[in-house]
């Protein structure tokens, strides 16, 4: 949500900001701008994208320091006035900001009654003011900004420039994540590793709370009462090429295909084949914490919640013990009673997700013990959490989650493992789930293969007004993930119901105009599924099915038919045809795939 780059260096800091920000744009992009130092302060910012942007930066635009966002706006339309950079009326500083300043309006008033004049809707644009107002009687935009930042209620990442100290970016943290990079002789700051892996791999992520002075020499970093901080610099693993469409005409298609290896790498080393237990040393639970706990609460939101209900039916199924899953964004305002045995699990592929972050947050104030199910390693949550399991599944760019969605649900298939070997499972039914999970890449590239039959199946039904998804227990799930797929990304409205839910209210919608993709797994509900498409067949509904045998044609007017695993794992690939039917429907209908309209990866504000 939003991205923040800055640079200090002898090169010309336009193209490697824009370069950055292009990174950058899947997690806004409503507007972007620029700043760049060179005698004065500079400044280029339009509605639109990076692009849109590059294209208006005239030649002329050279300066060795500069800031750039890309925006995805909260407060005021997206507009050139409202993008970032936000300058104070001397055009001295210049600020860039992610996050949401709750006290703006107040701020606003005093600056104003001050001599402050504001051209912009939005709450950042106070920052610049605040800081401007402090700089001119210091001599330090440490300083300046530590004072400015204590009169501020909310959240932010930002990068401060002022026009009369051209060697130096400050940068600050809370609640919105900012990374520095270090380079030979040169320095960046960005809101996310993808925006410096082209020029560095050793980064420094800052803790909230904490600021950063970036110099062409160095940096160092400190704290809002001016303590100096110690900090160990991390290396990537992920280098540019990783953050490249590679050859695919979406990242989603890219993101869709990797799935072989991205599930792969979330199992290397995890599966015991001697015990047939699950290895997952992160968790930090010795087998006597873990057969304590006497229930399991999950906590994500969108795809992540949902990857958490099919983790919560692989918990109850392995285990048997007790596992729901709720929206972290409910969960964290409703006071939730938190108990000593049970354990709560937060999942996030970015690691960032405000609400999931401070449901987290709220459950550790209360003595909770957290693990986390997170991609990004070193992010706000992974930090925030007891213990947990990394994907391994690399940088997810599409805004929908898909590969990120499918290795949580394999990371919950290890943990349920783990939790039902301390507990009741039999070696054998182990054994059964070990050498399921082997099976996952080989059964995905299969239904991968399938593509072309999935994208024909996308165009016959992608000119519908809407789409009912159904799935009956293990199914239900699916179903969600795939309607929330369909809609987010080629905007045909698309509900999800569980089957059994179905002749209680939404048959009513049930006609020709409405078909209806049902998940039907070769399981104990099979027959129970099947009087489900009978009754729907009866109202005129049209149906795909996606399941594990061929469709009775007096049934289902199509059909994908998907490979099957165990019974209890078999959601994770029903899940992959309904990624690929979403993209080619998107695709069909023109959308933009990668960065649907409205939506940013990474919600960091409430
Ligand atoms: C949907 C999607 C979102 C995210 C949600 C949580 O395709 O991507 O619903 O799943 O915003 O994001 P993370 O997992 O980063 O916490």
């Amino acid at each position: 949500m939003c991205g923040i780059v800055a640079y200090v260096g002898s090169k010309d800091a336009a193209p490697i900001l824009l370069e950055g920000l292009q990174r950058l744009e899947y997690r806004g992009y409503d507007s972007a701008g620029l700043a760049i130092v060179n005698k004065t302060l500079r400044t280029r910012k339009v509605k639109g994208r990076v692009a849109d942007l590059a294209a208006a930066v005239p030649a002329r635009f050279k300066g060795g320091v500069g800031i750039g966002h890309t925006r995805w706006a909260t407060h005021g339309v997206p507009s050139d006035v409202n993008a970032h950079p936000h300058v104070d009326g001397a055009e001295r500083v210049a600020v860039v900001h992610n996050g949401i300043i709750e006290n703006a309006d107040e701020l606003r008033a005093k600056l104003t009654v001050d001599g402050a004049t504001f051209t912009s809707e939005t709450d950042s644009e106070v920052l610049a003011h605040l800081i401007a107002r402090t700089v001119k009687d210091t001599d330090s935009l440490e300083e300046a900004v530590r004072t400015a930042l204590k009169r501020v209620v909310g959240t932010y990442g930002i990068a401060v420039l002022d026009a009369e100290r051209p060697g130096e970016v400050v940068v600050a943290r809370n609640g919105s994540p900012i990374v520095l990079g270090i380079g030979e002789k040169e320095m960046f700051a960005a809101s996310d590793v993808a925006a410096l892996v082209r020029y560095t791999r050793q980064v420094v992520h800052l803790e909230d709370g904490e600021l950063a002075t970036i110099k062409a020499d160095g940096f160092h970093t400190f704290t809002m009462d001016a303590t100096e901080t110690a900090k160990e610099p991390l290396t990537v693993d992920w280098d540019a090429g990783h953050y490249d469409t590679g050859g695919y005409e979406h990242y989603l298609l890219k993101e869709i295909s990797e799935q072989p290896e991205t599930v792969a790498r979330t199992l290397r080393g995890r599966v015991d084949d001697r015990f047939h237990i699950a290895h997952l040393g992160g968790l930090n639970l010795t087998p006597h914490e873990t057969r304590a706990f006497r229930r399991v609460k999950i906590i994500g939101c969108g795809s992540a919640y949902y990857s958490g209900q099919i983790g919560a039916q692989l918990v109850e199924e392995l285990a048997r013990v007790p596992a729901d899953a709720e929206p972290a964004s409910e969960f964290r305002y409703r006071n939730p009673v938190v108990e000593h045995d049970t354990l709560y699990v937060a999942i996030s592929q970015s690691g960032e997700t405000y609400d999931t972050l401070a449901a987290v947050q709220e459950l550790k104030r209360k003595g909770g013990r957290v693990l986390g199910i997170v991609n990004t390693v070193g992010s706000a949550i992974a930090r925030e959490c007891d213990g947990g399991i990394y994907l391994h599944a690399g940088p997810e760019v599409s805004v929908a989650s898909t590969k990120a969605f499918t290795s949580t649900a394999v990371a919950f298939a290890l943990l349920a493992l783990h939790f039902g070997r301390v507990h009741d499972l039999s070696p054998a039914d182990g054994r059964r789930i070990c050498e399921g999970l082997r099976r996952l890449p080989a059964q995905i590239e299969e239904i991968l293969a399938k593509d072309d039959e999935i994208a024909g199946l996308a165009r016959k039904y992608a000119d519908h007004a809407g789409m009912m998804f159904i799935g009956r227990v293990r199914g239900y799930p699916v179903a969600r993930e795939g309607a929330q797929k369909l809609k987010e990304i080629s905007y045909v409205h698309a509900e999800a119901y569980p089957a059994s839910e179905l002749k209680h209210g939404p048959l009513a919608l049930i006609g020709p105009d409405m078909p209806t993709v049902a998940i039907v797994p070769d399981d104990e509900l099979l027959d129970k599924n099947l009087t489900t498409l009978g009754e729907i067949r009866a109202r005129g509904g049209r149906v795909l099915m996606v399941g594990h045998r061929a469709a009775d044609p007096r049934l289902a007017d199509d059909c994908v038919v998907v490979p099957k695993n165990e019974t209890e794992l078999d959601p994770i690939l029903l899940t992959i045809p309904l990624q690929l039917l979403a993209y080619h429907a998107a695709v069909a209908l023109e959308r933009d795939v990668d960065k649907p309209r409205n939506l940013a990866k990474s919600v960091t504000v409430e």
